[in-house]
């Protein structure tokens, strides 16, 4: 499974790339708001710091100007995948971005049916939204399950992205369901090499090594 993050702010970006640990990136309006940053100054600078896809979304609700926002957004960087909302404008500006060689991501998905329209419409990945889902008492991942189900029926190509993941459980649970990729916001990547028993028996090793009297080097 691939790791994006989901996030706008681009020291953490560029902390969880050092890492090794970034295989993409994810934004939304909501997040480059809370940036304060300049939309495509800040995609065009996460594109220049990770090499792998970096979603930027649409703001316009109608096709005409998905189309000419998303050829923008396109032209950015190379590595820029244009994000659209799961409507019926939407999946035609899916359709018809698809067909000038352009990736999408289709954004704020929540039902089986809504990920089959995308697959249909070529949608490069399908974001499916679990802690929404989980917000109002519905099961988040039982739609990944779903989906995944689906795309294999038919050998769709569409990558399933797993998002609005906001727990280490939800990372595993999706992991296991087949998510394509999971978008986690930078606090739940870092709480996901945290172990209790990590820490003490790391402990006693360094306090047993300082007994030894030995040293490596
Ligand atoms: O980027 C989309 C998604 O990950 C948002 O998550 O926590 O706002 O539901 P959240």
């Amino acid at each position: 499974m691939q790791f994006f993050v989901d996030t706008a702010e681009i020291a953490d970006i560029r902390k969880l790339y050092d890492m090794g640990l970034l295989d993409g990136v994810t934004t939304n309006p909501s997040l480059v708001a809370k940036s304060g940053r300049d939309f495509k100054e800040v995609v065009k600078e996460i594109c220049s710091v990770v090499p792998g896809p970096v979603s930027a979304e649409v703001a316009s609700t109608e096709f005409d100007g998905m189309m000419a926002e998303g050829k923008v957004l396109a032209k950015l960087a190379d590595n820029v995948v244009v994000k659209v909302p799961l409507t019926v404008d939407g999946l035609k500006a899916t359709k018809k971005l698809g067909a000038e060689g352009i990736k999408t991501n289709v954004t704020l998905c929540f039902s089986p049916n809504q990920a089959l329209l995308a697959a249909k419409c070529g949608a490069t990945y399908i974001s499916p939204f679990l802690g929404r889902l989980d917000d109002i008492n519905l099961d988040g991942v039982e739609l990944i399950e779903q989906i995944r189900q689906i795309y294999d029926n038919y050998n769709f190509t569409t990558q399933i992205l797993a998002a609005s993941i906001r727990t280490p459980n939800h990372v595993t649970q999706v992991a296991l369901a087949g998510a394509d990729v999971a978008t986690i916001p930078p606090a739940v990547i870092y709480k996901l090499a945290d172990h209790p028993l990590t820490k003490s028996g790391l402990e006693q090793f360094v306090k047993d090594w300082k007994g030894t009297g030995q040293s490596i080097l």
